[in-house]
């Protein structure tokens, strides 16, 4: 088989951390996600996974979480036909294939252009109108592409921690200002973890950093009128943690008893 040799570093690099998880968690008995799309690009990439330091606990967190954005997702979806998806750091995730959004979705995937060039050579175009756009999201020009007359559903996972406090405020105020309405679906990091970076290998084996912490969801809403926070799961507290491998259950249960330990992740969910 002809791989794909893969030289990225910085946050590019973490989007095989996160595939890599999704990977080993669909080789799961009860696999949580079930991405065969992920297993097959994986074995498709030239590159040591052993730098992500992902393990099979790990990678359900990474599985869990991709869960409930999926499903949060997918429920806008269900609820407004014919949406608009911002997939923004979409990395080589398969959202769109695994989510099969309804007819007259419009999806689109943005991550930076050398993520995208892979990201064509190694998975197929999911079906239904499609788009992609190699981009910085801190960008200007990237989002004058995407039509506005929709409601939208903007979603980036593993993408806030890497910005920059003020760049994420831009966006999130951008896409609420630019749509008549929609949901901002996203993960974050509490500025504990932000301190506790280098104890994730994947962030300190690729050079990448992470700036921007969220320890208050509701912060949040005094940045745009009418930006409401829905929903803030501790990503300790994730639905479903009955699929962790037993040794991993144990540890988030006890994380989610210890102040700042138990914020140091969370999945926000915001209407605007
Ligand atoms: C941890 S990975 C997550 C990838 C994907 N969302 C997933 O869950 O597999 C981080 C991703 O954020 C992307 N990223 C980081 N900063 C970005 C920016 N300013 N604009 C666009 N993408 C960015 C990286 O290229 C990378 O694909």
């Amino acid at each position: 088989m002809n791989r794909e040799r893969v030289t990225l570093t910085g946050p590019q690099e973490t989007m095989l951390a996160t595939l890599y998880s999704r990977a080993l968690d669909s080789r799961e008995r009860h696999s949580v996600l079930r991405d065969h799309w992920a297993e097959t690009a994986v074995e498709r990439i030239d590159y040591d996974f052993g730098r992500t330091g992902i393990n099979r606990a790990t990678a359900a967190g990474v599985a869990l979480r991709g869960k409930l954005l999926d499903d949060w997702t997918g429920r806008f979806l269900a609820e407004h036909p014919g949406a608009t998806v911002l997939h923004l750091a979409c990395g080589l995730d398969t959202r769109a294939h695994r989510l099969g959004p309804p007819p007259g979705t419009r999806w689109y995937d943005v991550d930076h252009p050398e993520v995208l060039d892979l990201r064509e050579r190694l998975l197929p175009p999911p079906p239904g109108e499609y788009h992609l756009i190699g981009a910085s999201v801190t960008g200007d020009a990237w989002l004058d592409e995407v039509p506005a007359d929709r409601p939208v559903a903007a979603v980036f996972e593993g993408l806030s921690m890497y910005l920059r406090e003020e760049d994420g405020k831009r966006l999130v105020q951008r896409i609420a200002a630019r749509f008549p309405s929609g949901e901002l679906l996203f993960d974050c990091y509490g500025s504990f973890g932000i301190r506790l970076q280098r104890l994730v290998p994947a962030v300190r084996n690729s050079g990448a950093t992470l700036h921007w912490g969220i320890d208050d969801p509701y912060e949040l809403e005094s940045w745009h009128d009418g930006l409401r926070c829905l929903d803030a799961v501790r990503s300790v507290d994730t639905p479903r943690l009955v699929d962790f491998p037993v040794p991993g259950r144990w540890s988030l249960r006890m994380m989610s008893h210890l102040p700042r330990v138990r914020d140091v992740g969370r999945i926000l969910r915001y209407a605007f």
